[in-house]
């Protein structure tokens, strides 16, 4: 099958750097800091694994390593490219070539079915329509659900709408995987099989991982450990 995969994108041995990064919330007149001169650097080509108790900031964080939202103090490289200063087009771009997110709550499109919601992030990519479809159906398949192509999100349990989600933010081979908490409604043999899915991914296409997790069964190294206490990065650890 022909790749997805656009040219890999950067050559240090980081694909994101972060300096005095903060982040604040404001709900009506009252300001939440939710991420408090964060710096440090997340490594290519393994996976690192983000702790830290609810509220502690680990979505934000992860919001702005996705590209999905920007800081608003401190510069933010990834994958080699300045994304503070991004256009908004600009920044949609760039995520859908370099990176895969696997949100909280999944966020797949109620009206499109699974297959659909796994090939449109290939629409910017150049393939045909019958690759698109063939190549979402192999990563639907992949995270076995080959059977359910055609379900919707309301007609899928909790587990296999995580499941059409991992292959939404596979199916791209993006340089770099977000995932925020991507086990958590999944059963242990299926949580087994999507970390092995994923690290066949890595040593293929040495792509990076980035887990927001509970799961401390899922660290394995090589790569790093963040921990993230009231928007703060606390502690940092190689694993090799
Ligand atoms: N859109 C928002 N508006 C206002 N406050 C927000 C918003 N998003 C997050 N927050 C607040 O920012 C803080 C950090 O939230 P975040 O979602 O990053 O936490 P988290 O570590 O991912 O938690 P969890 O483990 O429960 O998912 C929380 O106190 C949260 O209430
Ligand atoms: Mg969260």
């Amino acid at each position: 099958m022909k790749s997805a995969a656009p040219q890999t994108r950067g050559t240090t041995d980081h694909v994101a750097e972060f300096s005095g990064v903060s982040k604040s919330y404001k709900t009506g007149r009252v300001k939440f800091q939710a991420l408090r001169d964060v710096s440090g650097r997340i490594p290519r080509g393994c996976t690192s694994y983000i702790f830290g108790p609810s509220g502690s900031g680990k979505t934000t964080f992860l919001n702005l390593l996705g590209v999905i939202d920007r800081p608003d103090a401190g510069d933010i490289t990834i994958l080699d490219t300045p994304v503070r200063t991004l256009s908004d087009s600009a920044a949609a771009d760039f995520r859908m070539q370099h990176i895969g997110y696997i949100f909280q709550n999944f966020n797949l499109i109620p009206v499109l079915n699974a297959v659909e919601n796994v090939e449109y992030v290939l629409l910017r990519r150049d393939l045909t329509r019958a690759e698109r479809r063939d190549r979402a159906s192999a990563y639907l398949e992949k995270v076995g659900l080959g059977e359910l192509l055609k379900r919707r999100p309301g007609e899928l349990s909790g587990g296999q709408r995580q499941r059409v989600a991992v292959a939404r933010a596979l199916v791209g081979e993006p340089s770099l995987v977000v995932a925020d908490e991507p086990t958590a409604n999944l059963d242990s043999r299926t949580t087994r099989e999507i970390v092995d899915l994923m690290r066949s991914m890595q040593e293929e296409l040495k792509t990076t991982f980035v887990f927001c997790t509970h799961d401390v069964d899922l660290v394995t190294g090589p790569g790093s450990l963040v921990h993230i206490v009231d928007g703060q990065i606390t502690h940092m650890e190689r694993l090799s």
